[in-house]
C-alpha cells in the first residue's frame, strides 16, 4: 500500500545518519514503489549549502556505497530511474535547528501531512521539540497529520528520559511521536515475533517450567573508531541495554499482545518491563578492551582512541543478570551482554532449556549431552538454530548433539534493506507498533538505573580485557558463581 503524501523534514541533512541510512532506505522505499507521488523532502541543517550541492553530496556518497562491501547499503549499481525519483523530491533549508521563524517559514511552505526526523545529537532533541511548537508547525487539522521522529540516545538515564519525555510530550501527543530503535527495523528481530506467535511449537515451551535461562548477545569486533566523542560520556550500558537489548528482551519474553497494533504490543511489552527487578550492581559486569588484534589486524585499546580521555572509566563492554518477577519467568536468569572490540560478531538469543528429567540412555557421549537449545540468529548469521541430542549411528545406543537450521538465506532472496525502511514507513503510516511508547523507555531505564549510579560512584572502574578475546572475565564469573556458562561467541 502507497503511504499517504507528506513532506519529510530531516534535521541533520548533512549528518551521518541521513547519508549512510535514511537516504538509502528512502530509495529503497521508492524501489519498492511505497511512496507517493506527493512525498518530498526537505533537508535541515545549519552548514552553508544549496539543495544543489546537497543532493550531488547525497548522490556522491550512495555512488562511492557501491564500491564498500563494508557499507550497510551496498547496492550494485545506483539506479538512474529511482535516484531521480528522489533527487527531484528533495529541497534544503539553511537554519539553525533552534531558529523560531526559520522554522515557522519552513513549515510555510507545507501544506498538508509533515514529519519532523530528528537525526541530530541527542542534546537538541528537547529545544528542537520546543522549537517546531512555537513556530506552531506541529498542530495537526482534521485530515492532516504532524509527526516527529526522535533518535537515540532517549535519555541518559531515568531522571534524564523522564525530563525529555515530559519536555515533548508538553508540544506533542503521544500518538505524533515515534522514537526509534533501529534493532526493531532488523527482519529477524520482528521475526522473534512471528516464530513466537505464528506457531504453536514454541509458546507452551517458552517458561519456567522448561526453560533454564535465556541469555541475549550483542558481541560487535567493531571498536569505537570516530565516535569517541560521543561514547566517552555513553558507554556500553548507555549506548546498548536500555534501547537495543531491551527490545530483543521483550521480544523474547513478552506475553502475547492481544492483537498486533501498537498499543496491545506495547501495553504487552510494558508489562514485562515493570515485572523486572531493578538491577542490583552485584549482577552487572563491566569491561573495557585494551590494544589487541581482531579478525587478523591489530586494534589500539579503547583509550587511545580518538576523543578518548586515556584514564576513561567509560565500559565498552557490559554483562548483566535479569530478574523477571512474573508468572512465567520467575526464577528464570535472563543474562545480557554487548561489547565492543569482541573476537566475533554476533547478535543472538540463545534459550537454554532444562535438561530431560532421566537419561535412560548410557552412551559415553550420551553422558555429556548438552540441554536443547534454541538459538534466535539476529546477525550476521540470520535464522534459527535447535540443538537437539540425536543418535549416533551405531550399534549403541549412544546421543550426540546436533544442529536443525533455518537460515534466510536458503529460504529467502534478500530485498534491499538497511533496516530504516519498515521504520520509515510505518512512521508515514501512522504505524506506532515498532517504536518506542514513554512508559516503554522510562521502564527500561528503571532497570538499569541502579548499575549506572552505582558505577557513577565506584573509582574501580572497568575490567581490561584484551580486543578479540570474548571480554572480562568477570563475564564468566557472573555464570559460573549460578553454575552456567555462555554459549560460545565462536559457537553455532
Ligand atoms: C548503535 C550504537 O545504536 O547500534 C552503536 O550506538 C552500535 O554503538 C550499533 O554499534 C549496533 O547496531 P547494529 O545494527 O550494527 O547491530
Amino acid at each position: 500500500r502507497t503511504a499517504p503524501p507528506c513532506t519529510l523534514v530531516i534535521f541533520g541533512a548533512h549528518g551521518d545518519l541521513t547519508k549512510r541510512l535514511l537516504m538509502p532506505a528512502l530509495y529503497n522505499l521508492v524501489g519498492s514503489h511505497l511512496l507517493d507521488d506527493g512525498f518530498r523532502i526537505i533537508g535541515v541543517d545549519r552548514v552553508d549549502s544549496t539543495a544543489a550541492q546537497w543532493r550531488d553530496g547525497l548522490r556522491a556518497m550512495m555512488e562511492s556505497f557501491t564500491h564498500d562491501p563494508n557499507a550497510e547499503f551496498h547496492p550494485a549499481t545506483i539506479n538512474a530511474d529511482q535516484w531521480d525519483w528522489l533527487a527531484g523530491r528533495l529541497d534544503y533549508v539553511q537554519a539553525d535547528f533552534t531558529d523560531v521563524d526559520a522554522i515557522r517559514a519552513l513549515g510555510a511552505k507545507i501544506p498538508g501531512n509533515a514529519i519532523f526526523y530528528l537525526a541530530i545529537p541527542s542534546r537538541f532533541f528537547a529545544p528542537v521539540v520546543e522549537t517546531l511548537g512555537k513556530a506552531g508547525v506541529v498542530t495537526q487539522k482534521e485530515g492532516v497529520f504532524r509527526r516527529v521522529v526522535i533518535e537515540k540516545p532517549f535519555g541518559s538515564d531515568l531522571a534524564s528520559a523522564q525530563t525529555l519525555n515530559r519536555q515533548v510530550l508538553s508540544v506533542l501527543d503521544e500518538s505524533q511521536v515515534f522514537r526509534i530503535d533501529h534493532f526493531l527495523g532488523k527482519e529477524t528481530v520482528q521475526n522473534i515475533l512471528a516464530m513466537r506467535f505464528g506457531n504453536l511449537i514454541f509458546e507452551p515451551l517458552w517458561r519456567n517450567e522448561y526453560v533454564d535461562h535465556i541469555e541475549i548477545t550483542a558481541a560487535e569486533t567493531i571498536g569505537v573508531e570516530q565516535r569517541g566523542a560521543f561514547y566517552e560520556p555513553t558507554g556500553a550500558l548507555r549506548d546498548m541495554v536500555p534501547n537495543h537489548l531491551f527490545q530483543l528482551f521483550a521480544m523474547v519474553a513478552m506475553e502475547p499482545p492481544n492483537t498486533f497494533c501498537a498499543e496491545s504490543v506495547r501495553n504487552a511489552k510494558e508489562q514485562l518491563f515493570e515485572a523486572v527487578t531493578p538491577i542490583s550492581p552485584s549482577d552487572a559486569v563491566r569491561g573495557q578492551y585494551a590494544a589487541g588484534t581482531v579478525d587478523g589486524r591489530p586494534m589500539v585499546g579503547y583509550r587511545e582512541s580518538p576523543g578518548v580521555s586515556p584514564h576513561s572509566n567509560t565500559e565498552t563492554y557490559v554483562a548483566l543478570k535479569l530478574h523477571v518477577d512474573n508468572w512465567r519467568w520467575a526464577g528464570v536468569p535472563f543474562y545480557l551482554r554487548t561489547g565492543k572490540g569482541l573476537g566475533g560478531r554476533r547478535t543472538e538469543v540463545v534459550v537454554q532449556f532444562r535438561k530431560p528429567p532421566m537419561l535412560m540412555f548410557s552412551g559415553t557421549e550420551t553422558e555429556d549431552l548438552p540441554p536443547n537449545r534454541i538459538i534466535l540468529n539476529i546477525q550476521p548469521a540470520q535464522g534459527l538454530t535447535v540443538e537437539l541430542g540425536a543418535k549416533k549411528p551405531g550399534p549403541e545406543m549412544d546421543l550426540t548433539d546436533v544442529q536443525a537450521r533455518f537460515r534466510y538465506e536458503d529460504v529467502f532472496t534478500r530485498s534491499p534493506n538497511v533496516g530504516y525502511e519498515t521504520l520509515l514507513y510505518d512512521c508515514l503510516m501512522g504505524d506506532q507498533t515498532l517504536f518506542q511508547r514513554a512508559d516503554n523507555i522510562e521502564a527500561a531505564w528503571k532497570a538499569v538505573d541502579p548499575v549506572l549510579q552505582a558505577w557513577a560512584k565506584d573509582e574501580t572502574g572497568p575490567e581490561i580485557y584484551e580486543a578479540g578475546s570474548s571480554g572480562p572475565k568477570g563475564a564468566e564469573e557472573l555464570l559460573r558463581r549460578d553454575g552456567r556458562t555462555w554459549y560460545p561467541l565462536n559457537g553455532a
